[in-house]
């Protein structure tokens, strides 16, 4: 008999096997990431409100955070009153800085300015910030 002779069927059988499920496996392994990034976002993620404590936010200082992976401040422009708005510029999109002193947001790229309630007081953005809904509940503002 020859020792170097074919492998048996149950063995040839058996490598395929073991063969067919690593390349399903990796196949799966790389398609993931490409799934997820196709799927739309949860929709309870794009829904879900955004809790702020309201001890965060002084009078007259501005409080940025993230809001559904956009950058959002709330201000507090009067004692006990708020304003939840997209700190995003509506003339390119840049971010938005709060001035104290001058009591104003302005942008960084193109001179923008902005009002406490978002309004635009000069420069090229043609419409004002975003406004974001807000809600007091206790010691937190929930914003969304
Ligand atoms: S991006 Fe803000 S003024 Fe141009």
């Amino acid at each position: 008999m020859d020792s170097q002779s074919a492998p048996s069927p149950q063995r040839r059988q058996f490598l395929y096997i073991i063969l067919g499920g690593t390349a399903a496996l990796f196949a799966g392994l790389a398609a993931w990431p490409v799934w997820r990034y196709l799927l739309p976002g949860r929709k309870a993620d794009a829904e879900a409100r955004v809790p702020v404590p309201r001890g965060d936010v002084s009078p007259g200082k501005a409080y940025f955070f993230n809001f559904r992976g956009q950058p959002a401040v709330i201000l507090q422009p009067a004692p006990g009153k708020f304003v939840a708005l997209s700190a995003v510029c509506t003339h390119l999109g840049c971010i938005v800085q709060w001035l104290p002193d001058q009591k104003e947001f302005q942008c960084p790229c193109h001179g923008g300015r902005f009002n406490p309630e978002g309004q635009v007081l000069g420069g090229p953005p043609p419409k004002p910030l975003a406004l974001l809904p807000l809600t007091l509940e206790g010691d937190q503002l929930l914003v969304g």
